[in-house]
């Protein structure tokens, strides 16, 4: 009878130490394991970051985007890209400058691609609406805001 007693204690003793143990790592588990953060707001993977735009700044581009950039964007970035809307006061969005040249010098076209087609912070994704093409279309679009009214950097 004794026998099974200490047989049951040490089968008990070694349930608890094996939970503890589980116990242990998943506490030490949890720290690396943080909910995943909103994919917006996911780092630009590099190799979309390096992508090159095939499609070529041209007037057509531009006016293709044009028709994307007055329904999908225009509402907060405003017509002319200087991020002063209505939109981004009542929503406290801290838009950058698109017409300023400065404002976008950083970026490549592969991550302003990405942004548009995956949104960023606060700003929704276009995903499947829009076809890469147009994607792209917006990229130069965005870019083209920017330019000098002078002197024209993109290609006709
Ligand atoms: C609901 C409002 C909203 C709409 C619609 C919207 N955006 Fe944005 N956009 C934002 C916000 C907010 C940011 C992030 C600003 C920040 O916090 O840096 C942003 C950021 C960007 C950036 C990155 C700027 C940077 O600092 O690198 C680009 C490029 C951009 N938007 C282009 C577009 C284009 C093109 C469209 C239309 C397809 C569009 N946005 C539609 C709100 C919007």
């Amino acid at each position: 009878m004794s026998t099974n007693v200490f047989t049951t204690i040490s089968r008990l003793a070694t349930c608890l130490a094996l939970l503890l143990f589980v116990a242990f790592l998943f506490a030490a588990a949890l720290p690396a394991q943080q909910p995943p953060q909103k994919a917006a707001t996911a780092a630009i993977p590099v190799e979309a970051a390096k992508q090159p735009n095939p499609v070529k700044s041209s007037p057509e581009s531009l006016t293709r985007a044009k028709k994307w950039w007055t329904i999908d964007c225009a509402m907060c970035h405003g017509t002319n890209g200087n991020g002063k809307t209505d939109m981004a006061t009542d929503m406290k969005f801290k838009l950058a400058d698109f017409t300023d040249p400065a404002s976008l010098k950083d970026r490549t076209d592969g991550e302003l691609f990405y942004i548009i087609k995956n949104g960023y912070q606060n700003m929704p994704a276009e995903g499947p609406r829009i076809k890469p093409e147009e994607n792209w279309d917006l990229v130069n679009y965005v870019r083209s805001l920017a330019k000098p009214k002078s002197e024209p950097e993109q290609k006709p």
